[in-house]
């Protein structure tokens, strides 16, 4: 029989092993470094999941080079070699733009094809690249890039239905961003061949689909630059449609909780999937935040479950949402000038607003059990750029967190890992800054 100790000992263990997911997190390699891959392609071989993405380190759009990360739990990433990088003389050098590469295995020719958009730095291109591997970190190499049957493809993505051929389509914004189109791959994925579907006057991009009991769910974002939308899902029982009108997978205030879609993972022939998406941040590309959650189809349509800390498990294709301890801003002490602020967005009605600029409120009696938790801070931020807010422990040293902003009809959560000693704790906001944070919500503890 197990000692006391010894299981709580396993539990804890059992806790730390439970790595979770938390989305505008500053995501971190397996070596500490910060993982760049925006515009995400995920690839699975065997057990193994490979991450593809663009590595914007350089805090530009101009193409430095397509990362790959490797995972046995998409969770903990290692960095492998780059897959693509620039090839001067060519229209993928550092000067022009290498966007959402996806990649596909062929199994006729046992070759891995990276599709990708390929433009120049106007993004008046508006082709489709390919390249080819052997392996799924390549190095790729490069083979052209060029129109799909002539017409423009700027946001692109690939799919591989499950038929006995492994047909493959591409995803694409085409006709200058006004038409949507998905057109099959020849057999060795290298061209298009004919268009297959077309939503006609649809503006959409950042595409993905996936299959689920038979039926295709098509996602995607409308066309606001870096800027949030709300992303779209559509579903057809063909690929050739016809496709069903198009239906929010958020809450629409929230503009897919500030994301643009990436790409989509089933996690489950009859499971949920996992959507990956990018919050862009333009003037500072590479520290744009991934933001991942779970895709939930249980009431027969995709819908994000918005969750602050989740875990995945992988093997059995399910998903977990961690529940916190809610603490609203309104019941904490104030101090200088910040106001309580009323509005039917905030929880309670109420938020702590004018933080920051000599305003303050910190809220008492927060729980910890001694050592890093997760903190939510629901905020929201009516500027058209990022605010911040201070935030500090028991007096202790401050943390700056981020604050995107929030549209002015919707709350978000940012999320902060602080250490919290066991038992009573009191964390301040918005002190020892000059600039005004966000209006408070509340805060959830994980
Ligand atoms: C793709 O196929 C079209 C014909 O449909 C052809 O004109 C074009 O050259 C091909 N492109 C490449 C890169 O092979
Ligand atoms: C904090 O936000 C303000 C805008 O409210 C901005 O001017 C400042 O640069 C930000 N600070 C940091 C360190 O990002």
């Amino acid at each position: 029989m197990l000692s006391a100790a010894l299981l709580s000992l396993l539990v804890l263990l059992a806790r730390a092993q439970a790595q979770p997911i938390v989305s505008g997190a500053a995501w971190a390699d397996t070596s500490g470094n910060p993982i760049q891959a925006h515009g995400a392609g995920i690839l699975k071989v065997g057990s193994t999941f490979y991450w593809l993405g663009e590595d914007k380190s350089l805090n530009s759009a101009l193409f430095h080079a397509v990362s790959c990360y490797s995972s046995p739990d998409l969770v903990h990433w290692t960095r492998q070699n780059d897959a693509l990088t620039p090839l001067a003389g060519t229209i993928i050098s550092s000067s022009d733009i290498v966007e959402r590469p996806k990649v596909v295995y062929n199994q006729k020719n046992a070759e891995y094809v990276m599709w990708f958009h390929s433009d120049t730095s106007s993004y008046g291109a508006a082709m489709v690249g390919v390249a080819t591997a052997q392996t799924p970190c390549g190095p790729y190499t490069y083979k052209s890039s060029f129109k799909p049957l002539g017409a423009d493809s700027r946001d692109e993505s690939v799919f591989q239905d499950d038929d006995a051929a492994h047909t493959a389509y591409l995803l694409y914004a085409s006709d200058n961003n006004q038409n949507f189109k998905i057109a099959q791959l020849d057999a060795d994925y290298y061209n298009v061949t004919a268009v297959t579907s077309e939503l006609t006057a649809a503006t959409l991009e950042a595409p993905g689909i996936v299959k689920r009991d038979g039926d295709y769910f098509l996602i995607a974002s409308h066309t606001s630059g870096w800027a949030p939308n709300p992303n779209k899902w559509f579903s057809a029982s063909s690929l050739a449609g016809p496709w069903s009108a198009q239906q929010d997978i958020a809450p629409a205030a929230t503009r897919t909780w500030y994301s643009q879609n990436a790409f989509d993972l089933p996690l489950a022939a009859a499971g949920a999937s996992v959507y990956m998406g990018d919050r862009w941040r333009p003037d500072l590309l590479g520290s744009s935040r991934y933001v991942w959650y779970p895709l939930d189809f249980a009431s027969g349509a995709p819908a994000l479950v918005h969750a602050d800390v989740w875990t995945v498990d992988v093997a059995a294709g399910t998903y977990a949402v961690a529940s916190g301890t809610s603490y609203e801003a309104e019941s904490g002490v104030r101090g200088g000038t910040s106001t309580i602020l009323s509005s039917s967005i905030f929880s309670g009605g109420e938020a702590v607003g004018y933080l920051g600029h000599g305003g303050t409120v910190t809220i008492n009696n927060v729980q910890g059990t001694g050592g890093a938790h997760w903190v939510a801070l629901y905020f929201a931020n009516g500027d058209s750029t990022y605010r911040n807010v201070t935030v500090s422990v028991n007096g202790g040293a401050a943390t700056l967190v981020d604050q995107p902003d929030t549209g002015g009809q919707a709350v978000l959560s940012v999320p902060v890992q602080l250490s919290l000693k066991s038992g009573a704790n009191s964390i301040t906001f918005g002190a020892g800054q000059t600039n005004y944070a966000a209006d408070l919500d509340r805060i959830v503890v994980y």
